[in-house]
């Protein structure tokens, strides 16, 4: 049986409106084993709904993700080369994008689709617009800062945090949450999931080179109860080398929960600090259609095993290796 139908590798499109979706259409559902040709339901990784019989009776039919033209309202340059955006959003959106691991995929209007880069959702707001930070990098970056007043963009995506699910029934726990550059645009919802769930947080934000630390004061209004601060900001800190501030809250404190949020060097740095904590992790996969179909997110774990990053909720654990794995191989399912 392979890593994915023993670990309950989950599809985040399952029991969504996006469900049944290409990957069924093709017979390559993450899920279902009918749907992918195999005689019984065995091996189905059954995520509280039947795909089979939502496939049958969609009959072919499917909502899909389009490129739709947004506004942009405002663009700045918040630090070199780092953008803070303001876009319209559909208010039908609002859920996805308000999740630990909401994104889109934007570019500037008209640009061909190979220009579109995945995007996280730092703020999303009652009055329908939503923000995000990006830092330029490279071609389609350097586009999207030089681009006019309306994006392309396609969406709602809730594949950008992996392990999001083990975020949900965290209680009283000491959580440690660790960002790095445009890392900190996922911290607003992962710091209110949390915070929904009553645990302490302590946060340690990493500077990077630029300097930029441009979540943590947005971060102060969140924390709405009226008892102890719940939420203890570490660092920042870009005065020591990277990992540093890490290596000294692991050390000091026993935390229960882990969540990295940044580069994959970061969650490396992470799983050799880790024991055995559920962990959840930004998801860096390269990607381009968002929907299991190109290839390009493809994630590679050590049985050889090929999952699509973009689609499935990998546990961290598998794909940056830390200590837990072996046991959690024998143990069965882990959340
Ligand atoms: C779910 C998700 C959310 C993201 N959120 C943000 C964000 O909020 N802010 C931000 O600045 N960046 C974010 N990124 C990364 C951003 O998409 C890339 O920096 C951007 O695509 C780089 O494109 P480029 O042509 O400017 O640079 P390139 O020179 O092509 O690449 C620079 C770096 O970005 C990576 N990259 C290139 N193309 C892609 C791609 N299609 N998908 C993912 N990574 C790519 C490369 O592997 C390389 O490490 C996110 C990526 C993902 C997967
Ligand atoms: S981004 Fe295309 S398959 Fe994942």
């Amino acid at each position: 049986m392979s890593l994915s139908q023993r670990y309950l590798i989950r599809c985040q499109d399952a029991d969504t409106r996006w469900c049944p979706c290409v990957l069924a259409d093709s017979g390559s559902c993450p899920v279902c084993p009918v749907i992918r040709g195999e005689d019984s339901c065995e091996r189905c990784l059954w995520q509280g709904v039947c795909i089979y019989e939502k496939h049958l009776s969609a009959g072919g039919r499917m909502e899909k993700r389009l490129f739709r033209p947004l506004q942009v309202l405002r663009k700045a340059e918040i630090g070199p080369d780092v953008y803070r955006v303001v876009l319209t959003m559909p208010s039908e959106w609002r859920f996805e994008l308000n999740r630990p691991g909401g994104f889109i995929i934007v570019k500037p209007s008209g640009a061909d689709h190979y220009s579109a880069a995945p995007m996280a959702i730092y703020q999303s707001s009652e009055d329908e617009t939503m923000s995000l930070v990006f830092e330029v990098k490279g071609p389609k970056t350097k586009k999207l800062a030089q681009s006019g007043a309306v994006w392309d963009v396609k969406g709602p995506f809730c594949s950008g945090l992996w392990g999001a699910r083990r975020l949900q029934t965290p209680q009283n726990l000491r959580c440690l949450v660790v960002a790095a550059g445009t890392g900190q645009s996922l911290l607003p919802a992962v710091v209110r999931q949390l915070l929904k769930m009553d645990n302490d947080l302590h946060l340690v934000v990493e500077a990077k080179n630029n300097g930029m630390v441009y979540a943590v004061e947005d971060l102060a209004g969140l924390d709405r109860r009226d008892s102890a601060l719940s939420m203890q900001l570490l660092m920042p800190r870009s005065d020591k080398p990277a990992g540093s501030p890490l290596a000294d809250a692991v050390r000091e404190h026993c935390y229960d929960v882990l969540v990295s949020l940044g580069s994959d060097y970061l969650h490396e740095q992470v799983a050799r600090l880790r024991d055995d904590q559920p962990w959840a992790a930004s998801n860096n996969s390269v990607m381009v259609c968002g929907e299991g179909i190109c290839g390009s997110c493809g994630v590679v774990l050590d049985n050889g095993e090929h999952l699509r990053g973009c689609k499935v909720d990998i546990p961290p654990e598998f794909v940056f290796g830390s200590p837990g794995v072996d046991s959690e191989f024998e143990g069965g399912p882990v959340l």
